[in-house]
């Protein structure tokens, strides 16, 4: 059981970002993936979910022995695949309570035998997501609020992992999410993800920072960078980044292809 990205090329109003990035994340790993500002770590983690304007132009992605690029961005999401956006968008309108009820009944849903979805009861839903809130230290009223709308950079982050720790994903990508957080949140928000880490679940944590690697401990991390990985290796390459930047890691990953 894997997520498995062959040589995976993606281009924005066909300029080429991601050139030929290849990455195996078995069931239960937890990877971590830092890079320079524009080097395609949004790119990957929004090609991975289907969005359209993300053009895939060649390479292949497997999710256990499914393909996923034939499927769409809703079919990824219940095959278990999960993204933790680095820019959340709010929803004026839509509560988050109701927000998180009809993800949850779209993604988890049990079908009846007449093919409806039959979904998650309201008090059930209620007493799961309070669980989860307090994990998360969330306020009880922002489940009333309407969806990230006058959220702080930090409660919209929260509402992500939040999103997250409902669906229950088999593999989840997160984007940042660590920035914007005070040092408290942060704290807080990997004990959310870490209460979630198990054999059966993934990560892929995309990352400036090795702040929040030092709680959430990453069986590897890779660097991207112009668009391929070019380095990979366990939680000391993102110490060594910490030190040194990528300036040198870059340089001799140039001069390794002269
Ligand atoms: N919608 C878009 N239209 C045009 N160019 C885009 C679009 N999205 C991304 N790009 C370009 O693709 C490149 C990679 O962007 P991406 O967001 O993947 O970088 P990133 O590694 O996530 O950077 P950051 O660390 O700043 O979040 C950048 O040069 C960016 O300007
Ligand atoms: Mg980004």
């Amino acid at each position: 059981m894997s997520l498995s990205i062959k040589d995976l090329r993606v281009s924005i109003d066909e300029k080429p970002i991601l050139k030929g990035l290849s990455l195996e994340v078995g069931l239960g790993e937890i990877h971590a993936i830092m890079g320079p500002n524009g080097s395609g770590k949004s790119t990957l983690a929004y090609a991975l979910a289907g969005h359209p304007k993300y053009e895939v132009e060649d390479g292949e992605v497997w999710l256990d022995d499914v393909s996923l690029l034939e499927l769409t961005p809703d079919e990824r999401a219940k095959m278990g695949l999960f993204l933790a956006f680095q820019y959340p968008t709010a929803i004026p309108g839509i509560s988050m309570a109701n927000f998180l009820r009809t993800a949850v009944n779209a993604i988890k849903g049990e079908k009846n035998g007449d093919g409806k979805n039959k979904g998650i009861a309201i008090t059930e839903f209620r007493k799961l997501m309070t669980d989860k809130m307090s994990l998360l230290k969330m306020d009880k009223e922002f489940a009333r609020r309407y969806l990230n709308e006058g959220f702080s950079g930090g409660e919209k982050k929260r509402a992500e992992i939040l999103q997250m720790a409902l669906l229950e994903p088999k593999y989840a990508i997160l984007d940042e999410t660590d920035s914007g957080l005070d040092i408290d949140a942060l704290k807080i928000v990997s004990e959310g993800v870490n209460s979630l880490t198990g054999p059966n679940r993934s990560f892929i944590i995309i990352t400036h920072y090795q702040r929040i690697l030092n709680y959430i401990k990453p069986d590897f991390v890779h660097i991207l960078y112009n668009g391929q990985i070019i380095e990979s290796g366990g939680w000391e390459l993102a110490s060594r980044l910490e030190q040194e930047g990528y300036d040198n890691i870059i340089k001799e990953n140039e001069m390794e292809a002269v």
